[in-house]
Order: C-alpha cells, then structure tokens, then sequence
C-alpha cells in the first residue's frame, strides 16, 4: 500500500479529493460531538492546563517557595482531574535540543520513498516505517505514515528499523528518551503526592521495567480536512505519553465536556497525557482522556509521541489506598494490558470499558 506521503506526491501537487478509504464516519463519540462541532470548534473559556514542572516536589529548586509548590502541585492534580493531559513548560531540555529531535523527524519524512523502504514495518508487526495499520475492512484510515520504534529497554530495540540517515537520528532520539525518562520519573512521584499516596507508589510500579516506544508521526498536507483525520479519536494504552508537537502547525485536539478543544503552540512545551493504565492505577481519579489529531490544507505536521508504559509481567490494579465505601474498586487487575487494549481496539472498543468492574 502506497503510504499518503506517495499518495500526495503521485497526483503532482496533490488530490482534490481523497480516497474513500479515509473519509470518517460520524458514530461513537464523534456523533455528539459532531454535533457540537456543528458551530464550529468552541473556544471554551479554559484551554489546556500549563504546567511548570520544575516547581513539582519533592524537590523544586530553592528559589521557590513552598507555596508556589503547593499550588502547582494542586494545579497538577486539577489537570489530571478533569483534562487527562497538560503542557509541561520548565522541563529541562532547550528548546534547540527539541528543535533538534524535530529536524532529525523531519529529515527521515523527507528521505526519497526508495530509502524509507529499508524500514518498512514487516507483516504483523507495529514496528517501522509505513502508513495506518490496516486491522479491519471497515476501518476509516488515518492520514498519517509514521516510523514506529521501541526505544526503551536498549535491548528490545530493533536496530535494523533505527534509520541510519540522518546521521544524527540515532543518538539524538537515544538521548532524547534519556531526557523522557527523568520527565516521567518527575510525573509519576507528582501524581502520587497529589493524591496523598507515597511518592514512589507509581514509580515503583511503573518505572522499574518501563518500556518506552516512540511514535513519529507524519501528517502530509491534505485537500480535505473536513473528511479526514490525522488521527482517529482514541485514548491511549500508556501509563503516561509524552507528544512533542510541531512547533508551527497545531492539530491535537482532546475532548472535554463532549466537545473538541485544540492544543494550542505553546513554545518549547511538551504535552503530557495520562492513559488507560493510570486511569486504572488511581481508580479513575485520573482520566485517560479522547484525543484526535485533525488535517491541515496547507501544512504538513509532524509530531512524536513517546509512550510510556511496565513490562508485560507487571500487574496493575487501583491503588487500595483510592479505594473505600464511597469509591469501591471500579477496574479489574490487569497484566500486559497493550495487548487487552489492541484486542478491544481492533473491534472498534474503548479498551478501558472492557476492564471495568
Ligand atoms: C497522539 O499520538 O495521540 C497525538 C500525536 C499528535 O499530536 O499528532
Ligand atoms: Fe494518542
């Protein structure tokens, strides 16, 4: 199957219209809000929650002072409540080295068809270079091609899927999930204190073994981004995930009170969204929120998205201390739950529905 980059290239200057194959279907959440989109994206009068993370605890630096921690740290706790997701600003990396993460993205899309190829995704495999991943018939598809790569434990790593061009891709991106890895640390020991859990009891459970996949995701301009998704409405099957967006074209959108708000650019942040995994974990204090990614007419968008997530042995369960008579357990103990969560997936389910006591 020609991937949408060929697809756009081969009609010179792109298509009027689109294959049928990527046209949506209004059904499931996206028919209510459809509905509301009908006036048009509503600029709700809040927008996605900013946080610093270097005011987090346990250990912000000196200059501030225990208020400013207390209240970002509610912030915090006020994001993951009712968004799923925030945008971290002060997370210790420049904004060049992030620029730079986005070029060596950039230069591996622009390669020639020809040299892509030598990263195809095999058969049956999530990994490598291609476009949608074709599970079903009726399946709408995504007008993304994307090179997928476990990063995380070094030793899971596909090298022969690892691109050798640009030079710098390799070390870059090695670093880059280096950099994630003290980012989630810092997410996961908030999230437990602003529950008045222990700060390592998600740490402890998701940190020790964690994997880490990476997901570069490429959206070429396209004629119809009323028809069209970048990315279908999901949540995601991560504990955590964290998107480094493009620095010039917006397009994330996550659902809030049954209506889509967009991510706006926020320079230099990263955005942080819990999954299906932490819902679970704090027995839905935290929801794993909807998200899509729209199309755009004039730009080509390019993200990457790095999935945080235990190995497949590591049981997760409500933590009991979220548990009580007002709140009993509302989630099944789960193990390996990506592969639950591709099972429901694939027939067109919310995963996190088919766990639920
Ligand atoms: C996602 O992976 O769900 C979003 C990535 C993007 O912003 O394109
Ligand atoms: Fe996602």
């Amino acid at each position: 199957m020609k991937t949408v980059q060929e697809l756009m290239a081969a009609s010179n200057g792109g298509p009027e219209t689109v294959p049928e194959r990527f046209v949506r279907k209004a059904e499931g959440v996206e028919k209510a809000a459809a509905e509301a989109e009908a006036d048009g994206l509503l600029p709700l009068a809040d927008e996605a929650p900013i946080i610093d993370l270097s005011l987090l605890p346990p250990s912000p630096p000196p200059p501030a002072s225990a208020e400013a921690v207390a209240d970002e740290l509610q912030s915090f706790h006020s994001a993951l409540t009712s968004w799923g997701c925030f945008q971290a600003i002060n997370h210790g990396m420049t904004g060049s080295f992030l620029d730079q993460v986005r070029e060596v993205a950039k230069e591996f899309f622009a390669l020639p068809s020809e040299e892509k190829q030598r990263y195809l995704r095999a058969d049956g495999d999530m990994e490598g270079y291609g476009s949608d991943i074709i599970l079903s018939d009726q399946q709408v598809l995504d007008w993304t091609d994307r090179l997928y790569l476990t990063v995380y434990p070094e030793d899971r790593r596909k090298l022969d899927y690892w691109p050798q061009k640009p030079d710098l891709f390799r070390g870059t991106i090695y670093e880059y999930s280096l950099k994630l890895r003290g980012i989630a640390d810092i997410v996961l020991k908030a999230m437990a204190l602003s529950l008045n859990l222990d700060t390592n009891a998600f740490l402890e459970k998701l940190r020790g073994n964690v994997r880490m996949d990476a997901r570069f995701n490429y959206y070429p301009r396209c004629p119809r981004p009323d028809l069209v998704y970048g990315l279908k409405p999901h949540a995601d099957g991560s504990s955590i995930t964290i998107v480094l967006p493009d620095k010039e074209v917006e397009g994330l959108q996550f659902l809030r009170d049954g209506r889509w708000v967009k991510i706006p650019i926020v320079p230099h942040a990263l955005l942080i969204n819990i999954g299906d995994q932490v819902e679970i974990l704090t027995n839905g204090m935290f929801k794993s929120p909807m998200h899509r990614a729209i199309t755009n007419a004039e730009h080509d968008r390019i993200s990457l998205a790095m999935f945080c997530y235990p190995d497949a042995e590591t049981e997760i369960e409500p933590a009991r201390e979220l548990i009580n008579e007002s709140r009993p357990g509302l989630y099944k103990t789960v193990k390996n739950y990506p592969e639950i969560y591709f099972h429901y997936y694939q027939q067109g389910k919310r995963p996190i529905d088919a766990v639920k006591l």
